[in-house]
Formats: structure tokens, C-alpha cells, sequence
């Protein structure tokens, strides 16, 4: 039987969740995972809430009987699971294949652990051959496209099924591509300097610990 890798990393990452936690749930096809396990464990009595990244994942969670929390509610969160689009050997990630990379980073800034779950095939040498998702605002996106174009991103205006993709946030997402990515840090700053960015997809110095489910089966943690 094919081995689910985002799976295994997503249910083991759940065991670190403990009574009482406030957890933040992310999103895309990996925290899917994370939040039916969640929904399992609280229907064996776990006592925790939740907030989400994501209308998708709030609708998952609440679908599945997961305690809901706005974050408008609270001032911090215990522990947030979510996925990747890339993970370098310093813990770095590229994240927002699913544009919901602004509330995620929310959440994880508001988190005293991130947990982040990922197949085998997302852990690289180095961030890049992913397209950098960045979030812009629709005034002036012409300026704001030709900036990143000046940082060598290459913009493409992200669409999905023939229409224009909007965020959660009524925001635009550019997939950007730089190549290998050499300084993350820096080049998030740099993005994040130009007016019309709202955020972009480099979580830097943020992660706790990265659960990699792999084909054999098994599944390893990097701090
Ligand atoms: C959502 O915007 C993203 O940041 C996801 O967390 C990331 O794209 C990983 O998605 P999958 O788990 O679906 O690969």
C-alpha cells in the first residue's frame, strides 16, 4: 500500500499537542491531515481550541467538531502545525502554495512553537525552485509587480481555474521566481520594504521543529 507521507508527519506532529493548548491550525493538503487527526483526538476528550489560517481549515475544524477560537479572542497560541512548500537545512520555509500564507504567518508569530509537517520530497538544499509566493494588494499592482521584477522575482499574477486567485484577505498573490535563494531573511525584508506587499511567503527564524513523513514509512524531526 502507497505510504501517505503527509499523513504520518501531520499525526505524529498532533501527539505533541496536550490538554488545554490553544493550536493553531494551518492549511493546505498536509494540515488537512493534522486537523482530522485533531478532530479524532478531541472526540477521545482532548480539551484544546483552535484558530485557523484559513477560512477553508476554520470550516474544516468546525465540520469536524474541533473547538473554535477567533483570534481576536486570545494573545497567544501554544503550538500551530502547519505544512510547506519548502524547508532548507536552517529550518527556513517557503510557504503559501495555497495563498494563505499571510494568516498563516500570523499565527506562527503569535506561536511559542511551530510545527511544521512535511513529505520528504519538500526538505532542499536550498529555498527557490518553488515559485516565492508574495501577497499584494490590487491598487497599483502594475508598480508593486514591476518592483518585484527590479528584485529579479519574475512576477506571474497567480490565477486558478481561469480567474484571478484572491486571498482570504481580498489581497492578490505574485509567484515569484528568484532562482536559489541564497539569504532568505534578506530577501524577505527586501520584500516586505515595498509598499504594495502585504507579506510574502519566507518564514524565517520561526520554526520549532519540522516533522518529515518519507516513503518508507517512518518519519524524523529536524530542530
Ligand atoms: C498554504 O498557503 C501553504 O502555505 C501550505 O501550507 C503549503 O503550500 C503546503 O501545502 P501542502 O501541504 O498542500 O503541500
Amino acid at each position: 500500500m502507497e505510504v501517505n507521507m503527509k499523513r504520518i508527519a501531520a499525526e505524529r506532529a498532533v501527539e505533541w499537542i496536550e490538554d488545554g493548548m490553544t493550536v493553531g491550525l494551518g492549511t493546505g493538503s498536509t494540515a488537512y491531515w493534522a486537523i482530522l487527526r485533531i478532530a479524532e483526538r478531541v472526540k477521545e476528550g482532548l480539551n484544546i481550541r483552535a484558530a485557523a489560517s484559513s477560512i477553508r481549515s476554520e470550516e474544516l475544524a468546525k465540520e469536524h467538531g474541533i473547538p473554535f477560537v477567533s483570534l481576536d479572542e486570545i494573545d497567544r497560541i501554544d503550538l500551530t502545525i502547519d505544512g510547506a512548500d519548502e524547508v532548507d537545512p536552517d529550518l527556513n520555509l517557503t510557504k503559501g502554495g495555497g495563498g494563505a500564507l499571510l494568516r498563516e504567518k500570523v499565527l506562527a508569530a503569535a506561536s511559542d512553537k511551530f510545527v511544521v509537517i512535511v513529505d520528504e520530497s519538500k526538505v532542499v538544499s536550498s529555498l527557490g525552485a518553488f515559485p516565492l509566493p508574495v501577497e499584494i494588494v490590487p491598487f497599483g499592482s502594475r508598480l508593486t509587480l514591476n518592483a518585484l521584477a527590479a528584485l529579479g522575482g519574475q512576477p506571474t499574477v497567480r490565477e486558478k481555474d481561469g480567474q484571478r486567485f484572491v486571498s482570504d484577505n481580498g489581497n492578490w498573490i505574485a509567484d515569484c521566481r528568484f532562482g536559489r535563494i541564497a539569504n532568505p531573511a534578506q530577501l524577505s525584508a527586501e520584500l516586505n520594504r515595498i509598499p504594495g506587499v502585504v507579506d510574502n511567503g519566507l518564514f524565517t527564524g520561526m520554526t520549532t521543529a519540522v516533522v518529515v513523513g518519507k516513503l518508507d514509512g517512518s518519519t524524523s524531526v529536524l530542530r
